[in-house]
């Protein structure tokens, strides 16, 4: 049996959080245990790159489409790189080999009956100039009558709808009433192909999940339906039937077929995991990802005719919230993959953490003294502190090498069938918890045997007990390499072994190791963490602007009394800048002011604002960008700001200059996508 693991491919139109990041990790946990089982695995993960949000962000962020998700595709590699996720092919929903295999699906079928044309009526938006598909028409679902149902699907009763289906529409792009107009679209006829899929699911769905499984079937007993597979929209893969070229396939026929074209992409062996019935495809995905998985995706393929692989195993998470309730991107809140990175926490503990906390069953939740407790008491208190205790004293009282194991105390054959079991059934959570179990049965036998008094009486003995624990840290090392693997290589570097699955329970040779080194620390206080991921920070109550230095005045021996243009609007400020820059050469230049600053006098003139300079102990530097005169200086999200702020705010805003580039937390501060910029080469705080 071969295994070809698939994670759903995350939307590549922003940053994805710790709950996007659950997918992508466990298909990697997965396929790294089948890697050390010595199975024949390949793994497939890419970005879905098309679709209606990609265009809308792409006008938000004044970027074309491409221009948009190139940005993103590089954000994401860099996320997934550093949470050590190990794909085999990686690539992308835009990549030329899925326009070719979406194109080719589409047409064959085309030709097989599948595919049929219909006029519509569909939703319209006058303000924005766009047919609203999908997501950006609300409204109320007609079978459950919710009233936040989006145009595709509606989230309470979990049936799919056609955009011009809602109850009550407004677009979500300008809050308008869209109107009906016509237009003409490709639809799949499901009907069509409910016998074969039928089939199909029966001879699967043993293995699936109930949430695979219930969704599946309501579908099913609701009857299939056609459903639209073309949209009106530049961005995407060409319709490929002439006089239609002006219309793209919808993105979830061409994101799923992705996976086929990733691989051809990266493997020349693509076709004997693609045309291979003998080939186990796994498939992990979000709970809202699974119709596409089990009726559509699998639907195009088959009505295509030709020996496609289909989907055997299903694995499907449930939601990952964040503290008291959801991750939220337009609102900053949770732990995004790049916040990860900047926190300077391991990787290996975010990955721990997600798995040990994965929303298996149900819904689970992200709080940040969950995942401190967490950390101190497994990874640091329990696995962490056996290696370095084990490690340390065979360094300390055998001189650095491995103690020969003459009699076997700790016995764990059963535990690691079972923890093999948790891992094969993809129960990665139960794996992760037996794991630790098992670090703990060598924690107990560490204190039972009380080695720092056995070395003085027993040497020998003190040998074997370490000899015992020894080869339960290289075992628990293979078992957790899945989820921690760079923490298992740094346990193998200093054994001096390069183990896999087959390598569990054997005895390690008597040899020279490294010397121990801590692999976890502690995480000491969180509030600073909750806080700075809570959402709304101090920064976003400021209204910061780029203004124009119109006319600068000396005001008695320190001040300057400057008029500055915020477009329509001047103002005048006060600054202490005497000493620092020339009037010359402060005139017409671009700076940036706290523009909601309560207004004060200073020496006896009105200072409506402040500006913001970078100072180190000599020297004073003032910010400054290319950015168009009041456009709003802003860190990476956009947060409404108070009407008005007083002094003590801005002074608790951690803005700092990093060699003249300027920071709020990690992010960097730009104003109408041109950086914000300090005019010396100043490492220091900004006020
Ligand atoms: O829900 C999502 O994030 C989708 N981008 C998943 C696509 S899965 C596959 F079909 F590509
Ligand atoms: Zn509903």
């Amino acid at each position: 049996m071969s295994y070809l693991i698939t994670s759903a491919l995350p939307y590549v139109n922003n940053i994805p959080h710790l709950g996007n990041l659950i997918c992508v990790v466990s298909a990697d946990v997965y396929t790294r245990f089948l890697r050390s089982k010595g199975e024949k695995v390949i793994s497939v993960l890419g970005t879905d790159e098309h679709g209606t949000t990609t265009e809308i962000k792409a006008k938000e962020e004044k970027l074309t489409p491409k221009q948009l998700v190139d940005k993103y595709f590089k954000i994401h590699t860099e996320i997934y790189n550093w949470f050590n996720c190990d794909f085999d092919c990686y690539g992308r929903a835009s990549d030329k080999e899925n326009y070719d295999i979406s194109q080719d699906i589409f047409t064959k079928l085309k030709k097989n009956g599948f595919i049929t044309k219909k006029k519509i009526k569909q939703y319209y938006d006058e303000k924005e100039k766009t047919f609203l598909a999908d997501r950006f028409v609300k409204g109320s679902c007609k079978f459950c009558k919710f009233d936040d149902a989006k145009g595709d699907q509606c989230d309470n009763c979990g049936k799919l709808l056609e955009p011009n289906e809602l109850l009550k529409p407004t677009s979500t792009l300008s809050g308008t009433k869209p109107i009906l107009k016509q237009t003409e679209h490709f639809y799949i006829e499901l009907n069509k192909l409910t016998p074969e899929l039928k089939k199909w699911i029966k001879l699967n769905q043993k293995s699936w999940s109930n949430n695979a499984l219930s969704t599946t079937n309501s579908w099913l007993k609701e009857g299939l339906r056609s459903r639209a597979i073309t949209r009106d929209l530049k961005w995407g893969i060409p319709v490929p039937v002439k006089g239609y070229e002006n219309k793209v396939l919808y993105s979830w026929f061409d994101a799923p077929i992705a996976y086929i074209s990733i691989t051809k992409r990266a493997r020349k062996d693509w076709k004997s995991w693609w045309f291979n019935d003998k080939v186990n495809l796994t498939q992990f995905m979000g709970k809202d990802n699974i119709p596409f998985h089990t009726i559509l995706f699998p639907a195009y393929l088959i009505g295509t005719k030709e020996k496609y692989t289909l989907m055997k195993t299903i694995n499907v998470n449930e939601y990952l919230n964040y503290e008291s309730g959801k991750f939220s991107k337009s609102r900053g809140v949770g732990i995004f993959g790049n916040d990860a990175m900047n926190t300077g926490i391991h990787p290996d503990i975010f990955r721990f953490y997600m798995i040990i906390n994965r929303p298996e069953k149900s819904d689970s939740l992200f709080t940040w003294k969950d995942f401190q407790e967490k950390l101190n008491s497994e990874l640091v208190g329990n696995y962490g502190n056996l290696v370095n205790r084990t490690l340390t004293f065979i360094n300390r009282f055998f001189e650095s090498k491995i103690p020969s194991l003459k009699k076997e105390d700790l016995v764990y054959k059963k535990q690691l069938k079972k923890i093999e079991y948790h891992y094969e059934t993809i129960e990665l959570k139960k794996a992760c918890k037996e794991i630790l179990e098992l670090s703990k049965l060598g924690n107990q036998y560490f204190q039972e045997n009380k080695p720092w008094e056995l070395v003085k009486s027993n040497s020998e003995k003190a040998g074997n007990v370490l000899a015992n624990l020894v080869k339960l840290i290289k075992d628990l090392a293979i078992l957790l390499e899945p989820i921690t693997p760079e923490k298992s290589k740094e346990v193998f570097q200093i054994l001096g072994v390069n183990p896999s699955w087959k390598d569990l329970n054997k005895k390690l040779a008597k040899k020279q190791i490294l010397d121990a080194r801590i692999l976890f620390e502690k995480l000491d206080g969180v509030k600073e963490l909750q806080e700075e991921f809570s959402g709304r920070e101090v920064f976003d109550d400021l209204d910061l602007r780029v203004a124009k230095v119109l006319k600068v005045e000396k005001h008695g021996d320190n001040l300057y009394k400057l008029q500055v243009s915020l477009g329509m609007e001047k103002r005048q400020l006060v600054a202490g800048l005497q000493k620092h820059y020339y009037p010359e050469e402060l005139k017409n230049k671009k700076i940036v002011i706290v523009a909601n600053l309560k207004p004060a006098v200073l020496m006896g003139e009105k200072s409506k604002g402040m500006l913001l300079a970078a100072s180190d102990k000599k020297n004073v530097g003032l910010l400054t960008t290319d950015a168009k005169v009041n456009s709003r200086v802003s860190a990476g999200k956009e947060a409404i700001p108070k009407k008005q702020v007083d002094i003590d705010k801005v002074l608790k805003t951690k803005l700092v200059s990093k060699e003249g580039k300027i920071f709020y937390k990690h992010r960097r501060l730009y104003a109408d996508s041109k950086d914000v910029v300090c005019d010396k080469d100043i490492t220091g705080r900004v006020r």
